[in-house]
């Protein structure tokens, strides 16, 4: 029975819909974010006929009679995207991987498939990009002769039918914005038809065990444009990220059933597509020959591998309202580590404008870095470099305390390995046994790391 369509608003961020307009989603709280679209008549959806073979009733199972099953994983051959993926692609597994425009989504993709065409059937969907533009890509990346098949098509039921006649076992939809389905009488990149394509192709990468990979924008302010929804259906959620000015290129998991997350793999672009780096620990340091003043290097591990980053600051006299701008670091976390940095130690600047900036447009999100941006910090005010070889790290509390980061002898081998001489660590994070090479300060106050800081430098 077809019911007369209607105008419905649904959230831009969580994809809950009202039957009004309000400023406020009743759902998620967001402002501004409903937008107007018509509601599906039930029933009259093609599609839905598909998904019916999963709306069988399931029989009911005590969890303990139940064998766990480890999936299996095949390598998709590139290894840093093996690294985040936790081991390889999945059957059935759909990944939604999100960047900036011309990070390289579609390179590395590409790249992926070929290396997969391998071992399996795998299928090219572009939505942006025709397919002669494949073709140039392919072959600037030395894939010439590759056995990927490649449709240029944005329309959703085409694509499904594309999917039953080639079987994929692997399939990349380049990007899920551009798909569209006719039984949708939202308009084409509206919220509507992004999540219900996004919910279609994963009901048929489900019953088809066909790995699928989609393609996601982002927004200005940084998040996979389209309802957040979209991040609660697929299994993973990849961020591709780094400097466009830079040729580093960083691929994090966000959200990943099949593995860990917090794991990166790091990429460097070059003239024949994306090579993997897979000793990245040295990449986020700026050659200085002679140290400068407000740098101070940090070892950050993300996932299971230490890197090391440094940090800048400048510090300089501001006007009536000093700016506090950050790169790469969170800004709330700078504010906060300012308040302790004067109250703490008694090191003031409020009449200063203070910049802090992650080299090689690294992001780190981690709070071991608190250490290392006070250090660069102090010293920029001061005007005095810190040591040749020297490095911090630890997380900083509001009452001027400096906790232990997790993994400190990881870090600290990593830094002797590099050549690193000096280290200021929390005191949890002192060794037991001295690492070669290197002179480790431990410390349990702010203000015992700056004093330091300054009989060092
Ligand atoms: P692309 O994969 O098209 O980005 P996205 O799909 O994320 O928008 O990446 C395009 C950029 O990468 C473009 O600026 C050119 C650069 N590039 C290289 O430097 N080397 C290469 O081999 C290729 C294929 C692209
Ligand atoms: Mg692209």
């Amino acid at each position: 029975m077809a019911t007369k369509d209607k105008t419905t608003y649904v959230c831009s961020e969580c994809g809950g819909t009202s039957a009004k307009w309000l400023g406020k989603c009743p759902s998620c709280n967001a402002w501004n974010t409903l937008q107007e679209t018509r509601a599906e008549a039930p029933g009259k959806n093609r599609m839905q006929a598909l998904a019916r073979g999963l709306n069988a009733v399931q029989p009911v199972t005590t969890l303990a009679d139940i064998e766990a099953a480890d999936v299996a994983r095949t390598p998709t051959g590139l290894e840093e995207l093996d690294r985040v993926l936790g081991g390889g692609i999945v059957p059935g597994g759909v990944v939604l991987i999100g960047g900036d425009p011309g990070i390289g989504k579609s390179t590395l993709l590409l790249q992926a498939l070929d290396a997969l065409s391998r071992s399996m059937p795998v299928l090219y969907v572009t939505g942006e990009e025709s397919g002669a533009q494949v073709a140039m890509r392919a072959h600037r990346l030395g894939l010439d002769g590759s056995k990927v098949r490649v449709q240029a098509e944005i329309q959703l039921e085409n694509i499904i039918a594309t999917m039953e006649a080639e079987r994929p076992s692997f399939c990349v939809i380049d990007s899920i914005q551009t798909v569209f389905s006719d039984q949708l009488t939202s308009a084409p990149g509206s919220v509507a038809q992004v999540r219900e394509c996004a919910a279609h192709l994963t009901r048929v990468a489900k019953s088809s065990g066909c790995t699928t990979v989609l393609v996601g924008h982002v927004t200005k302010e940084g998040a996979l444009a389209g309802p957040r929804v979209l991040e609660h259906i697929v299994d993973t959620v990849l961020y591709f990220e780094g400097d466009t000015h830079s040729s580093f290129r960083l691929i994090r998991a966000i959200k990943n059933r099949f593995g860990a997350v917090n794991e990166i793999g790091v990429f460097a672009m070059t003239e024949k597509g994306l090579k993997g780096v897979s000793n990245p620990s040295a990449i986020f340091l700026s050659t200085h020959s002679e140290p400068v003043p407000g740098s101070c290097v940090l070892v950050t591990l993300e996932g299971t591998r230490p890197l090391l980053v440094e940090i800048q600051a400048l510090v300089d006299s501001g006007g009536p309202s000093p700016r506090r701008l950050s790169v790469g670091l969170d800004r709330d976390r700078l504010a906060m580590l300012l308040a302790v940095l004067h109250r703490h130690a008694g090191i003031a600047c409020f009449d200063q404008d203070v910049f802090v900036n992650a080299v090689g447009g690294v992001r780190i999100s981690e709070p071991a870095a608190d250490l290392a941006v006070l250090l660069a910090i102090q010293s920029s005010l001061r005007g005095r470099a810190l040591p040749k070889g020297f490095i911090a790290f630890g997380e900083v509390g509001l009452a001027g305390e400096v906790r232990p980061a997790p993994r400190g002898q990881d870090r600290l081998k990593e830094a002797a390995k590099l050549g690193f001489t000096v280290a200021v660590v929390p005191k949890a994070n002192a060794p037991k046994k001295p690492i070669d090479g290197l002179t480790i300060h431990a410390v349990e106050r702010v203000e015992e790391a700056i004093e330091l800081a300054r009989s060092l430098s």
